[in-house]
């Protein structure tokens, strides 16, 4: 497997001059890695590095789009959940800059998408297979169809005791959809439409999210894959960062405590390669168009 990782160097999150590899990387499916770029906190904000920051009730904390939106997922004082608002905000204007300094010609096309802080401890979570991360998959979301638009993630290791954050990278989105594709359950369009009536998902689910779904469990599923599929393991540094299309890297993480993370998503027709994308990809393998009738 040809290395996914591409490694820039520099601790600012501002001051680079975007260089046209960096969105080929991207689109291609590797990983940006800042080893040196860490998100800096007060002492305030560090003492928030703390598992019991989380609500039991959620799975993360995290903070809408909206810059007024609350905090969700988190308990504690008051002056605690300011605090941590301030810092998830001051996380957003740094990853806005970063994207905008990496990929210029994405910033127009983007739709900001929730910020996040993980404060858990990865390898101590247990949870149902579907929502175990700690198995290689794509990023797909069950209730929230997206039409093929990309999911663009930053993420952060703040570890204050120097533990990386462990994931395994794994092979090309494209060789995995290859084998994965003939194994998915066919769409039923009177399906996606009972899913829409009944409330489970926001909007119809478009053939496309459905194979991306398919995919996302498929890979799961499948402990022999789990095992045997081309993957490299990936230490995220404490203090480091990186960015890369969710939705197309196989990902998987093995360990690590305290992340903050950034999501966007845009249209894949706004990348330099739109056929690289999983829209792409899944379009051309499958030989038909996959996102029906315009809503
Ligand atoms: C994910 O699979 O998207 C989560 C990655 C992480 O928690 O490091
Ligand atoms: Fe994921």
């Amino acid at each position: 497997m040809q290395n996914p990782i591409v490694e820039v160097a520099g601790a600012s999150w501002t001051g680079r001059s975007p260089q046209a590899d960096w969105a080929e990387a991207l689109e291609g499916g590797g990983v940006l890695y800042f080893p040196q770029m860490a998100f800096s906190l007060s002492p305030a904000e560090a003492a928030l590095l703390r598992p019991e920051v989380r609500d039991p009730k959620s799975r993360n904390i995290s903070q809408r789009a909206q810059p007024d939106a609350p905090v969700k997922g988190a308990v504690g004082t008051e002056a605690e959940l300011a605090t941590l608002s301030a810092m998830m905000l001051r996380y957003r204007t740094q990853a806005n800059a970063l994207i905008d300094q990496l990929f210029p010609n994405y910033t127009p096309h983007l739709r900001l998408e929730p910020t996040s802080f993980r404060p858990m401890q990865v390898e101590s979570r247990t949870q149902s297979w579907r929502a175990d991360d700690k198995r290689l998959h794509v990023d797909a979301f069950p209730s929230r169809p997206n039409r093929g638009e990309r999911i663009l993630r930053v993420f952060t290791n703040l570890n204050p005791a120097g533990v990386p954050r462990l994931w395994r990278v794994g092979e090309p989105f494209d060789v995995m959809a290859q084998r994965f594709l003939p194994q998915a359950k066919p769409y039923r369009a009177w399906q996606a439409a009972w899913l829409r009536r009944l409330r489970i998902t926001k909007s119809l689910r478009s053939e496309y999210d459905h194979m991306m779904l398919q995919l996302h469990d498929l890979l799961k599923q499948n402990l022999d894959y789990q095992r045997t599929a081309d993957q490299m393991e990936m230490p995220f540094a404490a203090g480091s960062t990186w960015v890369c299309f969710s939705d197309q890297t196989l990902h998987a993480v093995y360990s690590g405590q305290f992340m903050m993370e950034q999501t966007y998503f845009m249209a894949p027709q706004y990348q330099t390669h739109p056929e690289r994308s999983p829209l792409g990809v899944l379009t051309r393998l499958t030989g038909r168009p996959l996102l029906g009738a315009p809503l």
